[in-house]
This record gives C-alpha cells, sequence and structure tokens, in this order.
C-alpha cells in the first residue's frame, strides 16, 4: 500500500465535523474518536492518515509539505495566508468576522484614529484599507471583547457566530468584513505528486456535501 495521505485537522470544533464528514464517506475514525492524547491517527479503511493540530499550524504543515491536505478556517486562511491550494468550502465552521464596538456608540464618528483590537491583525488591516481609514491594531490572543469594556479599543475585528459572546458583553456588530467557513487545502506539491488520490478523495467529499 502507498504512504498514507497526511491531513491535518484543526483541532477542536472543525475536528468534530471533519470526523462526521469521513465518516459520511465510509471512512473508520474509531482511532480519531478514541484517540486520547494521540496526535498522529490511522483512518484504517481510507488510506489516510490524521494530524492534529492548532489552525495556523495547520497550515504550516501544508505549506511545508508534512502534511498533504488541511482542514482550515478561512479565518486563519486570511490572516496567514500562504502558498498552498484552497481546494473545497467544506460548509461548515460557519462564522463571519464583523467589526464590532460597544451597543450605541457611532464607531465612525469623530475624527482620531480608531484602536481596533483583534486576533486577526492582517485581516483588520486590510479590511481598514479597503476604507481607505487608518486605524491603530493592537494583537490580543483571545477574548477580543474585553478590549472595548476595558477601554483598550473603540472596536474589534473578531469572528461572530452566533452573537451571543457580543450580546452578553454588551457589543454589537458594526458591519461584516466577510463569511466565513473551514476549507479543505493542499499543498502545491501533493497536489501533483498525488493528484488521483487527492482528486478521488475531493470527488467523494463534493458528492456528500451535495446530498
Ligand atoms: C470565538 C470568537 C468570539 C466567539 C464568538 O472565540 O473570538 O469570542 O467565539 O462566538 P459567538 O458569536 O457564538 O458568541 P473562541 O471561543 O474561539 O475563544 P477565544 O475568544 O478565546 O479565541
Amino acid at each position: 500500500m502507498t504512504k498514507p495521505l497526511r491531513i491535518a485537522l484543526t483541532k477542536g470544533r472543525l475536528e468534530k465535523d471533519t470526523v462526521e464528514l469521513f465518516e459520511r464517506l465510509g471512512f473508520d475514525c474509531t482511532a480519531v474518536r478514541e484517540k486520547g492524547r494521540r496526535l498522529i491517527l490511522p483512518i484504517s479503511d481510507g488510506n489516510i492518515e490524521v494530524v492534529l493540530a492548532k489552525a495556523n499550524d495547520v497550515i504550516t504543515y501544508v505549506e511545508h509539505g508534512v502534511c498533504d491536505m488541511g482542514v482550515v478556517g478561512k479565518d486563519t486562511i486570511m490572516e496567514m495566508q500562504g502558498k498552498f491550494f484552497e481546494m473545497v468550502d467544506l460548509g461548515f465552521g460557519k462564522c463571519r468576522f464583523a467589526l464590532a464596538a460597544k451597543k450605541g456608540t457611532d464607531f465612525y464618528s469623530g475624527f482620531g484614529v480608531k484602536q481596533i483590537a483583534t486576533k486577526y491583525p492582517s485581516v483588520a488591516r486590510r479590511f481598514f484599507e479597503s476604507k481607505g481609514m487608518d486605524v491603530d491594531i493592537v494583537k490580543i490572543e483571545g477574548s477580543v471583547e474585553l478590549a472595548p469594556l476595558l477601554g483598550l479599543a473603540d472596536g474589534i475585528v473578531d469572528i461572530v457566530e452566533t452573537g451571543v459572546t457580543l450580546k452578553e458583553n454588551g457589543l454589537e456588530v458594526v458591519e461584516t468584513v466577510m463569511p466565513i467557513s473551514a476549507r479543505l487545502i493542499a499543498n502545491t506539491v501533493s497536489l501533483k505528486m498525488r493528484q488521483q488520490e487527492i482528486e478521488t478523495l475531493i470527488g467523494k467529499i463534493e458528492e456528500v456535501l451535495e446530498k
């Protein structure tokens, strides 16, 4: 048997949806479901090996070719960019990037340079550049909603899924930046060297997604 196709999966929310997708393809994901603390796991009848990694690292591993493919959110792709192919919109992990601010404030009023807190500085920078608006960007690692509440920022650029986190913290969406969902990506060399296997897998995935 040829060496397995190695696929990096973003741990957490996307992991669960990806495993469900693989099971719909008829793959046996028992090893992933019973993984314990193991990070590299076989999908027994699919000739696939799954690598569990943080979102940014999924891109790093695919870019460097140590993983042939990856499942990662469009949010991470937009922030990291890089040299790989985006193959399929998997349709799960749906949310959006949004600009949000304290409820009842007029974010665009006034002439001072706005402070923006975000986990996604590149996305935020491009968004405000597209508006021709000069802003100061502060990188925050998590719970970005805190920044306007603590007075560190006028607004945030962050992921909004249900909107509950914003609502419960007295914030509201000012503007949607872009929709997000999980994507299947491929290493550029793997796509040439293992074209048939990758195309077969993508064909199966697309068939299941259409159902
Ligand atoms: C994400 C995001 C928001 C929240 C939005 O955070 O950064 O905080 O989810 O979800 P909601 O609209 O459904 O409330 P995550 O849970 O990934 O944690 P983090 O803020 O620590 O990164």
